[in-house]
């Protein structure tokens, strides 16, 4: 009896200790200042993209999720984003030989392991205790590029750092503060940062409904701001967009490039004529965007406005392209619609907010594996092949179905 009762002692305490082990790698939430974040350490098994939104509701607070899945006013551009890719059709091949397809890539003279990459977000702090070092370590283990916001709450030597080496490009906001700009455009230079991205769709902030309901303030600081002119803690995003330079000109992407010799990316660029005056001006590239569905509601979905860009561009510079892009077929189609690599938003975050660093890798590396599916069932062994594809316009009469 005796040896029975310690027997089931025993394998109690080591379930125990067992369950806090794995309570500790799964980790839950930390306090940041005032601010509870997750602290979650493990990779995460993802069937789906899609299935990510809602696991991070369960753990990002309330009106910082709302600010991190938001988009503008009535968000009918932010839903045409990912449903605009349901307008062409790629067409299954077979009897191609491809097998094990091969999605590096080069962009700006970086060679990558796949032609996706983390698009700018501000405050990653609201998404995991080790914001955005946490992604810069992510994105580095899956070999690709991080774009890092101005608005970011970790400091770009601290970003730099967590990435290791691995290719990062830092994203400007033009400061009301010259010095300021010229100032943090050569720091970023100096600390090794490869591009120079002008966010140019945000001259104010778009309508943010669910923001203004929730009286969002960011909880945390952004240190990487002009202190002299922007105010981050305590002030919601229209108050840090109105203290930024709101007045854009092209002008002003030659200013930028006066004032480094890394390459500058114009991103928000939505009309052809736009990318136009963007090259003219002297942009290195074009970043194809409409800032995730989070600015001009009512504006087409990036994909539909992709292919004309991508045709005016004419292959002058290379084209990045975001908003909606959350499946293997969304990259395939923007690649083979003019795209010359794919940045993802909110799906990085919600992946740093589920398992930290590894929880960014496995959100990269799910979606470089779901591009290896398409293709293959595409009959595409490389990115080039991809770029030679005709993609299918879907309609419902039968004669378009044309080949
Ligand atoms: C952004 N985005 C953005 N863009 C930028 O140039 N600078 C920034 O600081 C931010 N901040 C930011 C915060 C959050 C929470 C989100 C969701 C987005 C826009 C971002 O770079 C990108 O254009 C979109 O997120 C792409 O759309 P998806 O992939 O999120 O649908
Ligand atoms: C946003 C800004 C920070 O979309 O770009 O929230």
């Amino acid at each position: 009896m005796k040896k029975t009762i310690f027997i089931l002692c025993v394998v109690l305490s080591i379930l125990l200790i067992m369950w806090m082990v794995g309570r500790l790698r799964r980790g839950g939430n930390a306090k940041v200042g005032e601010y509870m974040a997750s602290n979650r350490d493990t990779e995460i098994v993802i069937y789906d993209i899609d299935d990510l939104e809602a696991m991070a509701a369960e753990i990002i607070p309330h009106g910082a999720f709302d600010y991190i899945r938001g988009g503008a006013e009535t968000e009918n551009t932010l839903r045409r984003n990912v449903e605009s890719f349901d307008a062409v059709d790629i067409y299954p091949r077979v009897l191609t030989g491809v097998e094990q397809p091969d999605t590096t890539t080069s962009v700006l003279g970086t060679v990558i392991a796949m032609p996706i990459i983390a698009a700018p977000a501000a405050a990653h702090g609201l998404a995991h205790t080790s914001a955005e070092a946490g992604t810069a370590r992510g994105v580095a283990a899956a070999n690709t590029i991080m774009s890092v916001s101005n608005y970011a709450s970790s400091t770009l030597e601290d970003i730099a750092k967590a990435g290791a080496g691995a290719p990062q490009w830092f994203q400007l906001y033009l400061s009301k503060d010259d010095d300021f700009n010229r100032q943090i455009v050569k720091k970023a230079e100096k600390l090794g940062y490869k591009a120079i991205i002008l966010t140019v769709d945000a001259p104010v902030g778009g309508n943010r409904v669910a923001d203004s309901r929730n009286n969002f303030k960011f909880p945390l600081s952004l240190p990487n701001v002009s202190k002299k002119t922007i105010k981050t803690k305590g002030h919601g995003v229209g108050a840090v967009f109105a203290a930024s330079q709101n007045k854009l000109t092209p002008y002003d992407v030659m200013r930028v490039k006066a004032m480094t010799d890394l390459p500058v990316i114009v991103k928000g660029v939505q009309h052809p004529d736009d990318a136009d005056v963007a090259i003219w001006a002297g942009a290195d590239a074009i970043w194809v965007s409409n800032h995730g569905g989070r600015q001009l509601d009512g504006a087409p979905a990036s994909f539909e406005v992709l292919k004309q860009i991508a045709e005016r561009v004419d292959n002058r510079v290379p084209i990045i392209f975001d908003s909606g892009v959350r499946r293997g077929q969304h990259i395939f189609k923007a690649i083979a619609s003019g795209a010359d690599v794919v940045a993802i938003g909110r799906p990085i975050i919600y992946g740093l907010a589920l398992g930290g660093w590894r929880g960014v890798e496995s959100v990269l590396d799910y979606l470089q594996m779901d591009l290896q599916r398409v293709m293959t069932l595409a009959g595409t062994q490389n990115i080039a092949e991809i770029k030679d594809v005709s993609l299918r316009p879907r309609c419902d009469c039968v004669q378009c179905g044309g080949i």
